[in-house]
């Protein structure tokens, strides 16, 4: 009770600091109504439940505690006759505010809400004035964030998996960072394991000479050809098997040429991945499985001492209650394997990274298997304790699939390389940009078209991957991700360039006006505008809540169709409310723009 007093004014306190520092709307309409449910009922705790309507005929937002409050209060002295009644006196105890400007009661005991228009303009205004920083809620700041995504696996084609892997985990790390987390991003390359060994004896075998043959400068197609000869002659050949065996045992134990060759290797391999997170943005620091060889063993010691692995045909597994099977943390051969990586990994990112959130982004059929290794770590103490708190998430994703809506491939069968993807994406934009700058007579240099036609190609295809749900699979197709109507970036970045246009156009130091002229919102379409750019924190705190960026894109998307309607029936330049209206064009422009950072998007003003 004392607890729930003291929040209540720690709140109150909160919300007479500035606007922006009070979070989203959501959570500002949370603290009125914590404060009303307990004056209203000082005997009772009960957290808010303030959501927006879905009928915005009804109102901006819906306070749905009446019902619950009512189950809580029956059988007391002076028990409310029904739940309206506890939504009336929620409604009379709400404290003077400057939020609200109408509420509504519906059904058994629904709070509809309407925000007040002054509320709205000088919250649109704020976000001008103040800029559209943190702190939002939750307030991440101080926090460390380790993202393991993408992790490609070396001597292998980065395949559409890993771009999904990619794009998402950037997404999430570029949200995480924007509200003011230190994130550690780590590529969990696949750089280590038996395939080496074929590899490596194979290789040797065709060239006998120091470096083997291995200079580094193979391109991923001469990997994975050498690759599947390797696993061909592994698979058939008895004499073969046993010396690619012994390559293993050679380079883990040190041996210089296999060294050599797999630093070769890996470095080939990484000089292919670069190129692809050059052309899409993405920074990813690399710490693939290598890096955590030496602490392998002494994890297995670790989990067998405190009595967490046992021996089980051989192998050291962990039982996890509720699993259908263990994690094999080491092979009835004595090896290491992925899982064994992973309790490294994560050992270490809690310990030595000292971790606060560790998120791990591949696809969703290593559920289970990450599953398996975060029970593990519970078992093992090092998570899940007073003392290491830490949360810990997967990211899972569903499938890329052809247009046909089966296995994403070539049109002769093979693997789609990502760098072909990226090129014709990059192609067709080209093609669209000429095309509309040549009926638009507004000529493009040569310069400005290859940045235009970057930033389009490659947003498009991050664009598509983030905007249906990560768990659903999707179509990869090009048509309707550079659809010049839809949902898709090349709209989006249209958009925001016509909208960038119009301030432009005007001529005023928008910096300037705002300080100068308040914004006043009286249409209705100037309301729906000024609501949704209100919103914005709503969609990071929606998107961090379940680490879902088709939040953002949803959120995007909705203000772009906003801004039209608003567009259409308000006049801006040269009305009267032109130096209001100039105010809510570029406050949308800058919320697109820090949606689209966040997205990786690269914003156009001219194209
Ligand atoms: N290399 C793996 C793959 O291609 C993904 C690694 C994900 N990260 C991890 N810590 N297991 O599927």
């Amino acid at each position: 009770q004392g607890t729930n007093r003291r929040r209540a004014a720690l709140e109150e306190a909160r919300m007479n600091k500035d606007l922006q520092a009070a979070g989203s709307l959501r959570t500002q309409l949370t603290n009125l109504f914590r404060l009303a449910i307990n004056k209203a009922y000082p005997d009772l705790t009960d957290e808010p439940v303030v959501a927006a309507c879905n009928n915005p005929k009804f109102g901006d937002y819906q306070c749905n505690n009446a019902m619950q409050l009512f189950a809580k209060l029956k059988g007391k002295e002076g028990a409310p006759k029904a739940p309206r009644d506890v939504a009336s006196a929620l409604v009379a105890n709400l404290p003077p505010n400057e939020l609200l400007s109408e509420t509504s009661l519906a059904g058994p005991g629904f709070i509809n809400i309407r925000l007040s228009n002054e509320f709205l303009s000088k919250r649109v205004s704020e976000m001008l004035k103040l800029g559209l920083q943190p702190p939002f809620s939750p307030d991440l700041s101080s926090k460390k964030c380790v993202v393991d995504f993408s992790s490609p696996n070396v001597a292998k084609e980065m395949h559409v998996g890993h771009l999904r892997s990619t794009i998402i985990g950037d997404t999430i790390c570029r949200t995480l960072e924007l509200c003011g987390a230190q994130v550690l991003r780590l590529n969990h390359i696949g750089d280590w394991g038996t395939q080496f060994g074929m590899l490596i004896q194979h290789m040797s075998e065709l060239t006998p000479s120091a470096d083997g043959g291995a200079t580094g400068d193979e391109s991923i197609s001469d990997l994975m050809e050498l690759y599947r000869a390797a696993k061909k002659r592994f698979d058939e050949d008895e004499g073969f098997k046993q010396r690619a065996r012994e390559a293993v045992t050679a380079l883990q134990s040190g041996d210089e040429k296999s060294l050599r060759m797999w630093r070769a290797i890996c470095a080939a391999s990484r000089k292919e991945f670069a190129a692809i997170y050059e052309r899409l943005g993405v920074r990813v620091e690399e710490r693939g499985e290598s890096f955590y060889n030496p602490m392998l063993k002494a994890v297995v010691e670790e989990l067998k001492e405190k009595g967490c692995a046992e021996e089980s045909d051989g192998a050291i597994c962990v039982f996890v209650e509720g699993q259908s099977i263990p994690l094999i943390v080491q092979k009835s051969d004595g090896g290491f394997g992925y899982a064994s990586t992973d309790m490294a990994a994560i050992k270490h990112r809690l310990e030595v990274e000292k971790a606060d959130w560790i998120i791990y982004v591949t696809d969703a059929g290593q559920a289970q298997h990450f599953d398996l290794v975060f029970s593990a770590a519970k078992k093992a103490g090092w998570i899940g304790t007073p003392e290491s708190k830490a949360k810990i998430d997967h990211v899972g994703f569903g499938l890329v699939l052809g247009e046909d809506g089966k296995k994403f491939k070539t049109r002769s069968g093979d693997v789609v390389r990502l760098v072909e993807l990226l090129d014709e994406a990059k192609a067709r934009c080209t093609d669209t940009i000429r095309t509309r700058s040549q009926e638009t007579g507004e000529t493009v240099d040569e310069a400005s078209l290859e940045h235009a036609a970057s930033a389009m190609g490659y947003g498009a295809v991050k664009y598509a991957d983030l905007k249906s749900h990560r768990m659903t699979n999707y179509k990869f197709s090009f048509d309707s991700m550079l659809d010049l109507k839809g949902n898709t970036a090349v709209y989006l970045l249209y958009a925001h360039a016509r909208i960038a246009g119009i301030a432009r156009k005007a001529e005023k130091d928008i910096d300037a006006l705002a300080a100068s002229t308040p914004i006043v919102v009286a249409h209705q379409r100037e309301v729906d505008l000024a609501l949704h750019l209100s919103r914005f924190p709503e969609a990071m705190e929606d998107m961090l809540q379940e680490l879902t960026p088709n939040r953002l894109t949803d959120y995007l998307y909705e203000l772009s169709e906003r801004f039209n309607a608003f567009y259409v029936d308000c006049k801006v330049l040269g009305s009267e409310e032109e130096g209001s209206r100039l105010q809510l064009v570029e406050a949308t422009a800058r919320v697109m723009r820090q949606c689209f950072s966040l997205l990786g998007l690269i914003p156009l003003y001219r194209i």
